[in-house]
């Protein structure tokens, strides 16, 4: 992992632009569902990675989870459910202070739990990352593109 300086890339806050780094001393990190108002810091923290993440037409703020540490997001990830059938597992970011400690984990479960709530069969993602997605139970399949599957419903 490319070690950036800390804080160089100041996480958002909660949809405002001022607020402070949060600390690294004692960080207290909660991962939830997004509130009205967090678009903006959430559209920053996914701003850090162009070359990985979709920047455009990001699924609406009810569909996403974040993790928040000193009142600043450091995390998202979004659950895009198309179907009773099918729901895409997207937009997935953690600020780069914060990586290496399971919080993409614990954002991809969030998300699956609640596809398990609206009685999804089937998660996928479009990814860059597939052996992360693999460490969360998904399956790899190969093609043109790489897709990965996590079965919820066990006769899906
Ligand atoms: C990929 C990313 C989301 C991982 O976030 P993270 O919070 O560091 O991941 P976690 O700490 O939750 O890792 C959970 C497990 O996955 C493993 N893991 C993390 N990144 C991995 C990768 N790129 N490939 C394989 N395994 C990975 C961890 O080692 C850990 O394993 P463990 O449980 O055995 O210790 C983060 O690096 C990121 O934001 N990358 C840039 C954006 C991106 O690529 N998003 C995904 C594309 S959809």
């Amino acid at each position: 992992m490319t070690q950036r300086e800390p804080n160089s890339d100041r996480p958002g806050a909660g949809g405002g632009d001022d607020l402070d780094a949060p600390g690294h001393g004692e960080e207290h990190v909660a991962v939830r569902p997004a509130q009205a108002g967090e678009l903006p810091a959430i559209r920053r923290l996914i701003g850090l990675y162009p070359d990985e993440l979709v920047q455009d037409e990001l699924p609406r703020i009810s569909s996403f989870f974040v993790a928040e540490s000193n009142g600043s997001i450091i995390g998202c990830c979004a659950l895009q459910v198309y179907s009773r059938r099918l729901a895409e597992v997207r937009s997935l970011a953690i600020h780069p202070d914060f990586r290496g400690k399971g919080l993409a984990a614990q954002l991809v479960d969030a998300c699956r739990r609640r596809g398990i709530e609206r009685r999804v069969r089937q998660l996928f993602a479009v990814t860059s990352e597939p052996g992360f997605f693999e460490g969360c139970g998904f399956t790899v399949h190969t093609g043109w593109k790489t897709a990965v599957f996590a079965n919820l419903d066990p006769d899906a």
